[in-house]
């Protein structure tokens, strides 16, 4: 009775839509994308928008009363994302010639999920107390130079969680925990409750130093355009800055769709749509082949939008293992 029901109000809920997607980013991010995949097949596609803690709910509980209505899901971390594969619900999304443009580390090798946006995690500065060359790397913000300057926000946070997971798969444990301890130890305040509260405490002089995802500088700027604080791309001579984003995966339940689904990634990954979502949060384009159309397309070290991305493979910062031994990391070290 519970399977008809549930089977009954999702029906209800998603009507003749030929394509179904749960997704943890805004659903007014996709119009490009849709409107595309409309006048292409004269098909429906319905996204639901729903926050990351309940589409994990409702997938699960979906997946075990016998089936989700969800052929494809968006999400916003690579923390999220392999979490849904390794709980086994995905499968291969049909290969697109656009995913041979996906910059490397930022696809699945079995196509379980694949980015479509980006964003870098590093640093940024108070200028006139700190020059940008000063800033090189992950591991430099670990020396003691930098005692009593850094800012960082909570190490439970999933942004943190995934920067220290890539610090071990790029150097190992030791070093990883190596430059988490250094970084506690160069702490300038309490640990800050969010990013955008690291780059008031720069702005205010509370720090000189802090880590971050650099939309929240974008969008902080446009707020705030008296902000005296500058972002900076680190490990940009040695492995490239950490990366995360937002990916598009086909759920193992889904039925075949396969047209469909080979359709809706190719409006997802045009052009228009790329640059239609990357503008809606500031975000990057996971395309070798677009920029982004905001002005953090000209951020860089030579203010062109070029720079050099960490290129590890996501699954693998994702891995159980590595996210465990970063925790652990960073409970030991006092980053809570
Ligand atoms: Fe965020």
């Amino acid at each position: 009775m519970r399977i008809l029901l549930s089977a009954l109000m999702l029906f209800c809920q998603f009507g003749f839509a030929d394509i179904n997607i749960y997704s943890d980013r805004d659903a007014s991010w996709f119009e490009s994308a849709v409107e595309q995949f409309r006048a292409e097949t004269g098909e429906n596609v319905i996204i639901v928008g729903i926050s990351h803690k309940e589409m994990i709910q409702r997938l699960v509980t979906e997946v075990s009363e016998g089936g989700t209505p969800a052929d494809l899901v968006i999400s916003k971390d690579l923390l999220y994302f392999t979490e849904l594969k390794r709980r086994g619900m995905l499968t291969s999304l049909p290969e697109v010639p656009a995913f041979a443009e996906i910059p490397q580390g930022m696809i699945s090798e079995d196509r379980s999920w694949a980015a479509f946006t980006y964003r870098a995690r590093a640093a940024i500065f108070k200028p006139g107390i700190v020059e940008a060359r000063q800033l090189i790397s992950y591991q430099d913000l670990a020396d003691e130079k930098w005692k009593g300057k850094l800012c960082l926000r909570q190490g439970s946070s999933f942004y943190n969680i995934a920067l220290v997971s890539s610090l071990i798969v790029q150097y190992g444990k030791e070093e990883a925990n190596r430059i988490v301890e250094g970084w506690v130890a160069n702490l300038a305040a309490p640990i800050q409750p969010n990013d955008r509260a690291v780059i008031a405490a720069v702005d205010e002089g509370k720090c000189q130093v802090g880590i971050i995802n650099h939309y929240y500088l974008a969008q902080q700027m446009v707020k705030f355009p008296e902000l005296s604080v500058e972002f900076r791309f680190l490990n940009q001579g040695e492995g490239g800055v950490h990366t995360n984003g937002t990916a598009i995966m086909k759920i193992n339940q889904s039925d075949n769709k396969t047209a469909q689904v080979e359709a809706f990634l190719k409006a997802l990954y045009s052009e228009a749509s790329l640059k239609e979502i990357s503008a809606a949060h500031y975000d990057f384009p996971a395309s070798t082949t677009v920029n982004s159309d905001t002005f953090v397309g000209q951020w860089g070290p030579n203010k062109d939008g070029e720079f050099l991305v960490q290129g590890l493979s996501w699954d693998e910062i994702g891995a159980g293992q590595n996210r465990a031994d970063a925790v652990a990391i960073m409970t030991d070290a006092g980053w809570l």
